[in-house]
């Protein structure tokens, strides 16, 4: 069993409920693969005493923290500064604590979501033009940013409640597009990617509503869910040829750049990490 010291680095993830994130077992993997004397703990916090927590982390020696839902949001108005990213989203993922005990807030969740798929989809480069994502809750927002940091030119916003997606596409101009829930199928027509950013086709969700008889065979379709690691979505679009990309990399990618901060050292991708997080997957699945 790996020990740690008196001296020992701490970081953590704080949610609510903080059960379900599989950051403890990511970071855990790593710290005991480059035998760094740290620690990465779950916070299980509620909204009321967030920002409480964060004043308090840095005083218990803290280096910084994930954060996860539902507290995304308020996190990033509770940060003392913020980058180009969280800015863009409105969301924080990453909390570096500086040594005045200042947050420091980043998302990394747009450059792991376009880093996972580049690793799955090396064509992704050449991918251009209209982009469809459906849902506009905070991971839409990111996956929004990155595929405008990418370069599509024309990304459509589906999504069941309206406002949020005309609410993305205002912060765009003219580069996002919201199209309405029930034109959701029609809109796929010379899309080059698809990506689902809703919690459908989660384990214990119904599946996405979607056919995809309007999308291209060669566009890449993505899902943001990763338990299952291959959804519905993705089976289906697997079945009529289309290339298709997990959300498993994209909680890998997203993870580097806190380690990194936090515990000094560059974390690598590895084949064993990704068999770890997939048992890690399976075993969440045993615990429901
Ligand atoms: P996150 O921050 O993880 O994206 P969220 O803000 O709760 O979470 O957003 C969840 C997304 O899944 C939203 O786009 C939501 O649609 P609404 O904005 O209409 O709520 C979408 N979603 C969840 N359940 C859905 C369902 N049964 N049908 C259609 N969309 C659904």
């Amino acid at each position: 069993m790996r020990t740690i010291s008196g001296k020992a680095r701490l970081a953590g993830v704080i949610g609510w409920p903080v059960t379900h994130s599989l950051s403890p077992a990511l970071h855990g993997f790593w710290l005991g693969q480059y035998g760094i004397d740290g620690a990465y703990v779950p916070l299980n916090v509620a909204p009321a005493y967030l920002k409480e927590a964060l004043a308090l982390l840095p005083k218990l020696g803290f280096h910084g923290i994930n954060v996860t839902v539902p507290h995304k949001e308020a996190a990033y108005a509770l940060c003392d500064t913020k980058d180009i990213h969280a800015r863009r989203i409105g969301a924080v993922n990453t909390i570096l604590f500086d040594d005045t005990g200042r947050a420091c807030g980043s998302n990394t969740d747009a450059a792991g979501f376009l880093e996972n798929l580049r690793e799955q989809y090396p064509a992704l480069a050449g991918l251009s033009g209209r982009a469809a994502v459906v849902g506009a809750g905070g991971a839409a927002r990111a996956v929004v940013c990155a595929l405008a940091d990418h370069g599509f030119t024309d990304i459509i916003v589906v999504n069941r409640t309206a406002d949020r997606a005309t609410d993305i596409a205002a912060a765009y101009e003219g580069k996002v597009r919201a199209v309405a829930w029930d034109a959701r199928e029609a809109a796929l027509e010379g899309a080059a990617l698809l990506v689902n950013t809703t919690s459908l086709g989660m384990r214990g969700h119904p599946p996405l509503p979607l056919a995809l008889d309007a999308l291209p065979r060669e566009a890449l379709v993505a899902d943001i869910v990763y338990t299952p690691r291959f959804t519905p979505l993705l089976s289906q679009a697997k079945t009529r040829g289309n290339p298709v990309a997990d959300g498993l990399g994209m909680l890998l990618h997203q993870a580097r750049p806190g380690f990194r901060a936090w515990f000094g050292r560059e974390p690598e991708i590895s084949e064993s990490l990704r068999a770890h997080m997939q048992a890690a997957v399976e075993g969440k699945r045993e615990d429901e």
